[in-house]
């Protein structure tokens, strides 16, 4: 078994690709293979014209990371209470067509943080709907960590052993994911 790892940020010293990395060792932890996705910056911005066959390069590449993980973990920072672009610009490439979308019934969970108080509590609720309008299956996972500049260290240590629990936490349930059956997708909302 094998999750994929996408982080929001395409920043260096990313909280969020220091987060994602910490809940990839958990998983490593329980003998499933994790890989962090490198890919997003090459991704083009999503245009329909451009989206025949495999499409871009960089976007077959993704297609390929997500058809070819049981799941995906998502890691996203928040910019002005949103998805950050990129991101948001990478599912939608990735929930096309509908009918093929490798994201379409594949486990998902979203975690994130943020330097600002809440942890990109919004950015992971619209990212969450957003997977759910794709056809994947959101899972119930949910890890907020605010003030990640002093919570989080580079190692990708959380001070707050609550917050280290509910990342164990949110490992387990996206695991326990994949052991479900599969059941059939209720669908895009488009
Ligand atoms: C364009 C932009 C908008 C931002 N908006 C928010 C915001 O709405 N809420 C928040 O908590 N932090 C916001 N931030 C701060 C980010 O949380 C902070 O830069 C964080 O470190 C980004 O995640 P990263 O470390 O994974 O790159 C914003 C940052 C940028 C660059």
């Amino acid at each position: 078994m094998r999750v994929l790892g996408i982080s929001g940020s395409l920043r260096r010293d990313s909280h969020n690709t220091t987060l994602l990395r910490a809940a990839g060792e958990l998983v490593e932890e329980q003998g499933v293979e994790f890989e962090v996705f490198d890919g997003l910056k090459a991704i083009p911005p999503y245009d329909e014209d451009d989206d025949v066959g495999i499409g871009p390069a960089a976007v077959a590449r993704l297609r390929r990371a997500i058809a070819g993980a049981d799941a995906v973990l998502f890691a996203t920072p928040e910019y002005n209470s949103s998805i950050p672009g990129v991101l948001k610009n990478a599912v939608d490439w990735a929930s096309r067509p509908l009918t093929t979308s490798p994201l379409r019934n594949k486990p998902v969970a979203v975690i994130g943080a943020s330097t600002g108080m809440f942890g990109a509590v919004w950015a992971q609720a619209e990212l969450r709907k957003v997977l759910g309008a794709t056809g994947a299956r959101v899972t119930e996972v949910e890890l907020a960590v605010g003030h990640a500049h002093e919570h989080l260290d580079q190692e990708g240590h959380l001070a707050d052993l609550a917050q280290e629990e509910a990342l164990r936490d949110s490992i387990r349930v996206l695991l326990a994911e994949l052991e479900k059956a599969e059941v059939p997708a209720l669908g895009g909302v488009i």
